[in-house]
């Protein structure tokens, strides 16, 4: 068959619901993860980690372990192949965890000092608990606090500064008729996706093959070409689907090992890790301290703004929780100051976690607008109206679009706030207090070069070919759409292929930047496409292919403060006898862009509030002061919110394209946490009449 675009019918499959591709796969166990594909000869080697927070390791007695059954290899500092650790990283400078085995110094509890290989998971696993390793151990520091020692603002990243500063912020302080000043505390919190990370890596004529866990296996693949000083195109990582990432599915040690491993042992070698072990492995959510100054006239405008927000990074690598970023696009004022510092300290690098930076961020800024909305005698919402900028505080830059007070007044609607009496603990029902919390909610719109491919195939059929991640978002059947409406067709006649690094460059599922990016090679792909298909002509048997690479139109991309914006909603229920918090129900709604698949987009909204909540009542890593590590480092131990904790959550948008994105897409990953915590907080408080300024709010706090 022959096809043309004049045979083409035309698709509108955008913005219209769809089930996932894969969804039939996974629900019957047919999608294979990357723990559980099968290879001949297959190896499996298990992590040895440290169990001192710091020093050095002096002797790692493989011996008694090789002879066990089925061991073949023990991999450690004395013995491993040397790697490169000097490369530009694809997310800024490499991560030293990657570079696995290569000296005997151990920052911190949980640093891969050996990996065992066996013949089974299980004699892997036996020798590697029986692994002794001897330390010469070191005093060691991990205690995180307000102001502690060794504090310090980092340098500006090329795209984001570590500090801001305008105007006179004492003088205005002083001037205000009305000041909220309060710290607020987030705790160390964990990303712990429901498939643990895992990677295979064989050696196949020549190439390096890896079947990986992760959000972008283009950056994965040439991360490890530069590790492992090899041409980029003799990498090959596919992640074909991912049991959920958050940011802590970038290139991490798994892949390297199982790498190191099949390179070692001319054989297929797979590494899985623990749920334990990541904990301390993979990255996670620094701890946060936050000072918030509010300064305003006795109407609720703002004078004086003041964020400053400190946070921890390990002494190997600096990671800084930018929550002082949230307030830059949000709230103007004469006098306006944020900074992020950050303190080394004995603990594992944390990393990107949902909404890194504006989750914590806004918890203490969203909380402290609602002091300050108290304190003047104003409606919360009023408030954020009243102080509603026309273009960036910081910046001065326009924005793409601003939908912010749409959200407030679509959700105030549905969410009934117009009833709502603001004086505090004055609902009661028996033993539960009852109250209503909002919150503002944004985050960055972005968007990263990409390359992407489509092909005509001569059945009349597309290929699209991206190295796109699904982490569980569904990612892949909003690109499917995308590329449905690009080529005019029916989705029905897309074939979507991705999260293979052999096809080219692309943005990974992260920074909410993904479906976005990959959007726009596609339309990009398929504008190319169309236009050979044109010019008439059969399709020979092996198709037509049009590729695209953003690169030039992303970065000609104007000058704006893009962001998604959204509204939060929270009703608890505060038991006055245990101290326990319920929350009741919630409501968001977004200005986010185009929505793609109101299916999968409204589940990405609703999973990040069930998250905000989480960490609003529930989420909280103990780190022990004297081990250096975590105790309860694991499911069981690590509280989260479960099903029974989770009330009918509501999420809706406003419409909101993006006006120069050529989908009219913002990116929707991360604002549905963003706020919700503080809706909650805001919602116990006026409940109770007490405020809670640390998280989480655990029974203990309450009473
Ligand atoms: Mo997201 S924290 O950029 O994976």
């Amino acid at each position: 068959m022959t096809t043309t675009t004049e045979n083409l019918a035309v698709a509108g499959a955008v913005g219209a619901a769809h089930t996932r591709l894969e969804g039939r796969d996974k629900v019957t166990g047919t999608a294979r993860f990357a723990g559980e594909v099968p290879f001949a000869e297959l190896a499996h080697g298990w992590l040895v980690l440290s169990t001192i927070a710091r020093g050095r390791i002096r002797s790692v007695e493989s011996a008694p372990v090789l002879a066990l059954p089925g061991v073949l290899a023990v991999l450690h500092h004395d013995n491993a192949p040397r790697v490169n650790g000097d490369y530009p990283g694809p997310l800024g400078p490499p991560d030293p965890i990657l570079q696995v085995f290569q000296h005997d110094r151990v920052p911190h509890v949980g640093w891969p000092v050996a990996l065992v290989v066996a013949e089974t998971p299980e004699q892997a696993r036996e020798a590697a608990e029986r692994l002794v390793v001897r330390y010469d151990e070191e005093p060691h520091d991990v205690a995180f606090s307000a102001g502690r020692p060794g504090m310090y603002t980092p340098e500006n990243s090329p795209t984001v500064a570590a500090e801001t500063a305008k105007g006179d912020l004492d003088a205005e302080l002083t001037a205000s008729a009305v000041v909220v000043d309060a710290e607020y505390t987030t705790p160390e919190e964990h990303h712990s996706p429901l498939e643990p990370h895992a990677a295979m890596a064989r050696w196949d004529n020549g190439r390096l093959e890896v079947v990986d866990s992760n959000q972008g296996s283009r950056f994965v693949a040439e991360e490890l070409a530069q590790l492992f000083s090899l041409d980029p195109g003799s990498v090959r990582v596919r992640s074909e689907h991912v049991g959920g990432g958050f940011g802590s599915k970038a290139t991490r040690p798994h892949a390297v090992l199982a790498a190191m491993a099949a390179t070692v042992l001319h054989r297929p070698v797979r590494v899985v890790l623990t749920r334990r072990q990541m904990f301390s492995v993979v990255g996670y959510r620094s701890p946060t301290v936050q000072r918030v100054r509010l300064g305003a006239d006795a109407d609720g405008r703002l004078r004086a703004f003041d964020h400053q927000a400190e946070s921890l990074t390990s002494t190997v690598y600096e990671f800084v929780e930018r929550s002082a970023n949230f307030g830059r696009p949000m709230y103007d004022a004469a006098a306006h100051h944020t900074v992020n510092r950050v303190v080394p300290l004995d603990v594992p690098t944390p990393t990107w976690m949902r909404a890194p930076g504006e989750a914590p961020g806004s918890f203490a800024l969203e909380s402290a607008l609602d002091e300050l909305a108290e304190k003047c005698g104003m409606d919360p919402i009023e408030l954020r109206a009243r102080n509603e900028p026309d273009v960036g505080p910081v910046s001065g830059l326009p924005f793409s679009s601003r939908r912010m007070l749409a959200c407030f007044h679509e959700g105030a609607r549905r969410f009934g706030w117009a009833d709502r009496d603001p004086r505090p603990g004055t609902r009661r029902e028996g033993r539960w207090l009852l109250g209503t919390g909002t919150a503002a909610a944004t985050f960055p719109s972005g968007v990263a070069p990409s390359t992407a491919a489509v092909t005509a195939e001569a059945d009349g059929t597309f290929t699209v070919r991206i190295t796109a991640a699904d982490i569980g978002t569904g990612a892949r059947t909003a690109l499917a759409l995308i590329a449905a409406d690009a080529l005019e067709v029916a989705p029905e006649r897309i074939h979507i292929k991705i999260a293979d690094s052999d096809f080219g460059p692309a943005m990974i599922a992260g920074g909410s930047m993904g479906t976005r990016s990959w959007a726009w090679a596609i339309t990009a792909a398929a504008r190319e496409l169309r236009e050979q298909l044109a010019l008439g002509g059969s399709i020979p048997p092996q198709g037509i292919t049009a590729r695209a690479d953003t690169g030039e139109a992303v970065r000609a991309l104007a000058k704006k403060e893009r962001h998604s914006f959204g509204a939060q909603f929270a009703e608890v229920a505060v038991d006055v006898t245990s101290g326990e918090v319920r929350v009741r129900r919630m409501l968001g709604i977004f200005a986010a862009g185009r929505i793609v698949n109101p299916l999968t987009a409204r589940s990405q909204f609703i999973g990040g509030m069930t998250w905000g909540l989480s960490m609003a009542l529930h989420e909280e890593a103990a780190r022990d002061q004297a081990s250096g590590g975590h105790v309860g480092a694991d499911l069981a131990g690590y509280h989260f919110a479960a099903h029974a904790d989770v009330p009918p959550i509501e999420a809706d948008w406003v419409d909101d394209p993006d006006p120069d994105d050529p989908v009219g897409i913002k990116g929707i990953g991360e604002v549905g946490i963003v706020g919700a915590a503080a809706a909650i907080a805001n919602a116990v408080w006026h409940a109770t009449g007490v405020r809670h300024r640390h998280l989480p709010i655990r029974p203990d706090r309450v009473l």
